[in-house]
């Protein structure tokens, strides 16, 4: 073999997620080309609750767990003798979905003596934007923007991403999932939002947006969603207000419109933190919102930084990014024991000075 070859060009490795409320997998070869991605949503599971039960959650990923692998494997026109490892979203996510993933992560890797590789989820959801493509320049930036977490990235190297910045309190995704409660839209609310959005003013309402700090990158939008919760709901004691079709679109456009604003200032203030960024890598169900993407790819524009949005079915939880990660952290050596336990929380990497 000369020096340079690959041992092993066509590695396949088959992805598992099941941190919330899609039951998930994937095979994607080297990294990159992905193979298969079958995702099983539950939302009309949860719908009638306005968010997700995690005991719900837990039951139907048991229920769906292995026809989603098997569908995965066979749509990837391969049979399970064929996967090279298996990794999966270990953390952070619900702990009991966490368990049903994880479990059958390990009883695979086991049964098929592979490695088994954890993979943090909200990590994953940066290399999104990497699949089914060549790899982007870096230094990167990196946005999370999710039901669960809004988080900015240094992206040197995707297994191993410098947390900058992340929510001190709700998630963007949650933000916009209460405030679709609070207008009755239903969940998951973010697209609903968006959609009442377009119909209304932006500018109607003048909603809060939190800065906590110069130069800091951590986010807030709880005062936010109160701002939200007092204009449609009233203030406790006054007379509630009226809120007609229009002011309600008008709310959706005044809060989507303080909650770009929020990522975008700590956009711009990591950009100029770190002047040698060459792509922004971007996922998370919040990405999948057209002006949020909009305003991203603005950004970069005018940065002459590479903007990778993920495509839209791939912004959502997915299998794929986990199996593209995973495939990464194999190559560059890692394995993980049977006793691989699932966590609520990702560790907190140290932010940087
Ligand atoms: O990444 P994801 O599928 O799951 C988590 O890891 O949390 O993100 C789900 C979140 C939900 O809060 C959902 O309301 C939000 O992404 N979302 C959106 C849109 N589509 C999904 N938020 C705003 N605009 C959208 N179009
Ligand atoms: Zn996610």
């Amino acid at each position: 073999m000369k020096p340079g070859d690959d041992p092993d060009p066509s590695r396949l490795v088959l992805g598992i997620e099941t941190s919330c409320d899609e039951t998930a997998a994937a095979v994607v070869e080297r990294g990159v080309r992905v193979r298969s991605s079958v995702v099983a949503t539950q939302h009309e599971l949860h719908q009638e609750y306005g968010g997700v039960v995690p005991e719900i959650a837990s039951r139907a990923h048991l229920e769906r767990i292995l026809p989603v692998v098997r569908a995965a494997v066979t749509e990837a026109g391969i049979t399970l003798r064929d996967v090279d490892a298996v990794a999966v979203g270990h953390r952070p996510g619900l702990i009991g979905a966490l368990l049903v993933g994880t479990s059958a992560a390990k009883g695979l890797a086991l049964a098929l003596d592979v490695p088994l590789i954890g993979v943090d989820h909200v990590h994953a959801h940066l290399v999104a934007g990497m699949l089914d493509r060549e790899p982007p320049p870096f230094p990167a930036l990196g946005l999370v923007a999710s039901g669960g977490h809004s988080s900015i990235y240094l992206v040197e190297d995707p297994v191993r991403p410098r947390l900058l910045g992340r929510t001190i309190d709700d998630a963007v995704g949650e933000a916009f999932d209460k405030v679709a409660a609070m207008l009755d839209l239903g969940h998951p609310g973010g697209p609903a939002v968006e959609k009442l959005a377009e119909s209304g003013d932006a500018t109607a309402f003048d909603l809060p947006v939190a800065n906590l700090g110069r130069g800091s990158l951590d986010f807030s939008f709880s005062g936010l969603k109160t701002a939200v919760l007092y204009a449609a709901r009233g203030h406790p004691g006054r007379v509630p207000p009226v809120l007609d079709d229009r002011r309600r679109a008008d709310l959706a456009a005044s809060f989507q419109a303080a909650a770009i604003k929020a990522l975008r200032r700590n956009l711009r203030r990591a950009f100029e933190a770190h002047p040698r960024i060459r792509s922004l890598l971007v996922g998370g169900g919040v990405t999948a919102n057209g002006p949020i993407r909009a305003m991203l790819e603005s950004e970069c524009g005018e940065r002459d930084v590479e903007c990778r949005l993920a495509p839209l079915r791939w912004c959502v939880d997915n299998a794929a990014m986990i199996a593209a990660l995973g495939d990464r952290h194999l190559e560059a050596g890692k394995r993980d024991p049977l006793e691989l336990a699932p966590a609520a929380t990702t560790r907190t990497d140290p932010v940087p000075d």
